[in-house]
């Protein structure tokens, strides 16, 4: 009897310690279960960095998600606050405003973040400014403005979840225009300012954004002011006044949707060409703004056909889509986003979620030799440009959701955690 009772209370104490074991057992940080194959980086916004409130955010609840960038992040990249429209509202001497940007840099430099610079030359959100001259703009036959073939139209917000964004939107610019050569001077300008600035400290830079058409139709560059203006070789230049600016920085093409086959010929259409004129083009970013359809294979295939240009791949601006409007493409467009993120959630979709989050670290993690950086579009729901859609491994709570542990499970299938 003497003896059950003692079993009795060793198996009761071996189970005590067992449970308080995995109560208190915390799983990995990102940054650390990651380290060895890529950096884990998130998007940040003003508040974050300024000590602020956040949009939408109390002071609160911006010192929470600044707990959990520093715990599990360690690369940023500022989410709006280096866009050409918001560091260099103004033309003239007095035109910049540094002072958000400057915030982001210091908040990551002294938390020893790896600090990306998000973007240099960009079809939206550069002021009407900056195309303005005295150029008539073209006409068409009927003496309209030249159509815009590929929509979304350029330099321009839409209508979105944000309405008409930073504090006062504007449409495509169809004023009188700069010349090619002026056109080419203020990027110029810019791009020596901004990169300058930072030069050695923000490690990378997007620095052409966006520039590829959307669809199947045959052109390769979406339509733009930039293109418009200067011709296709915009992109070049930007690259190249870009390296001027700093020898050391990693210069990234960053688009989205390249899990299209489509776009992705695309992609390696334009850079395959960049690369024989010989432009400092040093990474493909891929923002990777996904959706719950997303599989191991897409991402596989995406990756394995990008890798082909022999660059790092960067992605830049992972999230993933649970909203029921948006399953049917990778879009990122801010004009679409009310539509992306309507109509509730998909059934399931915690689970969907987390298959989906374990496919795309699976592939990440066999492509080691090409990824070098994950980043993140928000540390957590809350924070999300696509809150709707719950798209992040955190909640709005910053608490893991079932898809973390599934990211984590992954990176000990491949002998990267214990
Ligand atoms: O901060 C102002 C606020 O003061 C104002 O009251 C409110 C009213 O409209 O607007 C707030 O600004 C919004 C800002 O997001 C806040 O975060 C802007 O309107 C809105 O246009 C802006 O949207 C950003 C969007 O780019 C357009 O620049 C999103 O935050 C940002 O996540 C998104 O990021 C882009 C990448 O740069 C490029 N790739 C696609 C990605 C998603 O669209």
């Amino acid at each position: 009897m003497k003896a059950i009772t003692q079993t009795c209370l060793l198996s009761a104490a071996l189970l005590t310690v067992s449970v308080s074991a995995r109560a208190t057992e915390k799983p990995g940080t990102l940054k650390e279960t990651f380290k060895d194959r890529f950096l884990v980086g998130t998007a940040v916004n003003r508040g974050m960095v300024t000590g602020g409130a956040g949009f939408r955010r109390s002071p609160e609840q911006t010192a929470k998600d600044v707990a959990l960038v520093k715990e599990h992040f360690n690369q940023i990249t500022a989410e709006n606050d280096m866009k050409w429209q918001l560091v260099h509202p103004r033309d003239g001497k007095d035109g910049y405003d540094f002072g958000p940007a400057d915030a982001f840099v210091n908040f990551g430099l002294s938390n020893q973040m790896y600090v990306v610079g998000h973007t240099l030359v960009w079809h939206s959100q550069t002021p009407n400014w900056v195309f303005a001259g005295t150029n008539p703009p073209p006409t068409n036959a009927t003496g309209n403005v030249a159509a815009n073939t590929n929509t979304p139209a350029t330099n321009q917000f839409g209508r979105g979840r944000f309405g008409g964004g930073f504090g006062g939107g504007f449409g495509r610019y169809s004023g009188p225009r700069a010349s090619r050569d002026e056109l080419l001077q203020r990027m110029r300008e810019h791009i020596h300012t901004v990169v300058g600035r930072y030069k050695g400290k923000v490690k990378s830079w997007d620095v052409v954004n966006e520039a590829i058409a959307d669809g199947t139709g045959t052109n390769v560059l979406r339509n733009s002011l930039w293109l418009e203006i200067i011709g296709p070789d915009f992109i070049a230049k930007a690259f190249q006044y870009a390296h001027e600016a700093d020898l050391n920085a990693i210069l990234r093409y960053n688009d989205y949707g390249l899990e299209n086959p489509a776009k992705r010929k695309k992609l390696i259409t334009l850079i395959k060409s960049l690369q024989a004129q010989k432009v400092p083009v040093h990474a493909i970013g891929s923002q990777a703004h996904l959706n719950v359809s997303i599989s191991f294979e897409t991402m596989d295939q995406t990756l394995t056909e990008i890798a082909t240009l022999g660059l790092p791949i960067h992605i830049t601006e992972l999230d993933v889509n649970s909203a029921a409007g948006g399953q049917r493409g990778f879009g990122a467009d801010i004009a679409n986003n009310a539509a992306t993120t309507q109509g509730g959630l998909v059934s399931d979709a915690d689970k969907k979620l987390t298959d989906a989050y374990a496919g795309i670290f699976r592939a990440f993690l066999q492509h080691r030799d090409s990824v070098k950086v994950v980043t993140f579009w928000g540390a957590n729901d809350a924070n999300s440009w696509r809150a709707n859609g719950k798209p992040l491994l955190f909640d709005g709570n910053s608490q893991p959701k079932p898809a973390f542990d599934a990211v984590i499970a992954e990176a000990k299938k491949a002998s990267l955690a214990k």
